[in-house]
């Protein structure tokens, strides 16, 4: 399997609920009624060899994924287990906060790293839509990676992400910033993901945060990118 769907994620039905307790509100209901039920979300397979990225070790790309992505899945799917089992009329506030704001940051961490993964891979060239469209919105392909790299590198003193994205609102593609997992453009769809985590890089870079942009921008395979292009822009 080689390509992110992400319009497509097969959810499989939720396995029996976790018996733990937030401030014993958890379990209450189910005397009650029947237990709850919530998403299970699935680890996808690595969608490239990590032997054949360009300038990235091995190690640091199956670490990512194991470590990061997977980590992200697993959380989700336990934030689930927790949220299907709140009473939510009696939920304190700070619960219902940090397990929603949380739910959050593992649900986007999950979306964006499929996307950062299926973007990594033999180095090819986008393909004729994209390429139009990218010349049209940043009035060249060297403008937009320009762009899209100096924001990368303007990141590498902190953290987040760089996103080729989609906006449905103008029918246009812009790079937009993110400090964390939860900013995203409003009805966005990401295209192409760049992770400044130091997580992605650090263990090959070190602090050379700009070296990784550049290593990354070398080895982006844009299979995928052509594809969720083609699903966000079609109507
Ligand atoms: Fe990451």
């Amino acid at each position: 399997m080689t390509d992110f769907d992400l319009n497509r994620r097969s959810l499989m039905r939720a396995v029996p609920v976790a018996t733990a307790a937030i401030g014993g509100l958890i379990g209450t209901a189910q005397a009650q009624t029947a237990a709850p039920k919530g998403p299970v979300y699935a680890v996808k397979p690595m969608p490239f060899d990590p032997q054949k990225v360009k300038g990235m070790s091995e190690k640091i790309l199956i670490s990512h994924y194991q470590n990061n992505y997977t980590g992200a899945v697993k959380r989700l799917n336990s934030i689930g287990d927790q949220l299907a089992s709140l009473d939510w009329e009696k939920a304190p506030v700070f619960v219902i906060n940090g397990l929603k704001r949380e739910e959050l940051v593992a649900t986007n961490s999950m979306i964006l790293h499929e996307v950062y993964f299926a973007g990594l891979g033999e180095t090819n060239q986008p393909g004729s839509a994209l390429a139009e469209a990218i010349a049209r919105d940043f009035g060249s392909m060297d403008r937009w990676r320009s762009e899209f790299m100096a924001t990368g590198r303007a990141l590498g003193g902190g953290s987040g992400w760089v996103l080729l994205t989609y906006n449905p609102h103008d029918k246009r593609l812009v790079n937009s910033w993110a400090a964390d997992h939860t900013m995203t453009l409003a009805g966005g769809t990401p295209i192409l993901a760049l992770d400044m985590f130091e997580h992605a890089y650090q263990m090959d870079f070190g602090a050379k945060a700009a070296d990784y942009v550049s290593t990354i921008m070398a080895a982006v395979n844009w299979s995928n990118a052509d594809k969720a292009f083609a699903r966000a822009s079609k109507d």
